[in-house]
């Protein structure tokens, strides 16, 4: 039986959806390193978005396992690169500037942490409805699974907006070029592999 707060939850969950994908549609080129950190957000939503697409009933076969194909992509290899760039790039260079910004790191990382198991719950719903895209329940699991994580990613991405990424304005141009250099140098290796 469904607890009496499982109608409400759920009703927040596809609003943060919702969310996100109107936020997705607004991504800015990335022309800096803000520019960059914000489409990478950009991407995170749409995908998200997409995962909710294949798992909602209708659509071909072949263009639900394309969908599948592209979110497991993105998640697997595209979505780790932006987690080190925070915990690696930003986060030592931005620790012990404001208390603020301090706090805001902590629950950044906290976060990425909680999001694991659901990242993980979201690519083996993917993989279930590339083996069988027209098996309701699989496509089923699939949305609930990005419904989740579209609840749980969008206070995350409205923090490191709102917080975290106002205060790489206190780093400085060169800082901030070198972080630009240790982004490239990741997503290189990942081509080089
Ligand atoms: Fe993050
Ligand atoms: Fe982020």
């Amino acid at each position: 039986m469904k607890s009496p707060g499982t109608n409400t939850r759920r009703k927040a969950n596809e609003r943060a959806l919702e969310i996100m994908i109107s936020l997705g549609r607004r991504a800015p080129a990335p022309t800096d390193l803000v520019g960059h950190l914000l489409a990478c957000h950009g991407r995170i939503r749409e995908f998200v978005a997409l995962a909710a697409k294949a798992g909602a009933t209708g659509g071909r076969d072949v263009e639900v396992v394309e969908a599948c194909l592209a979110v497991e992509r993105y998640f697997e290899r595209a979505l780790p690169l932006h987690v080190e760039d925070e915990e690696q790039s930003l986060l030592p260079r931005l620790q012990g500037r404001a208390a603020e910004v301090d706090e805001a790191l902590r629950t950044m990382t906290e976060q990425h942490r909680v999001h694991g198991p659901l990242l993980d719950e979201l690519l083996v719903a993917s993989r279930s409805v590339r083996a069988s895209p027209g098996d309701p329940p699989r496509r089923e699991r699939l949305r609930v699974a990005a419904v989740q994580l579209a609840a749980e990613f969008e206070p995350h991405l409205a923090l490191e907006e709102r917080i975290i990424f106002p205060a790489i304005g206190l780093l400085g141009a060169e800082a901030e070029a070198q972080i630009r250099g240790e982004q490239r140098a990741r997503r290189e290796v990942l081509l080089n592999r």
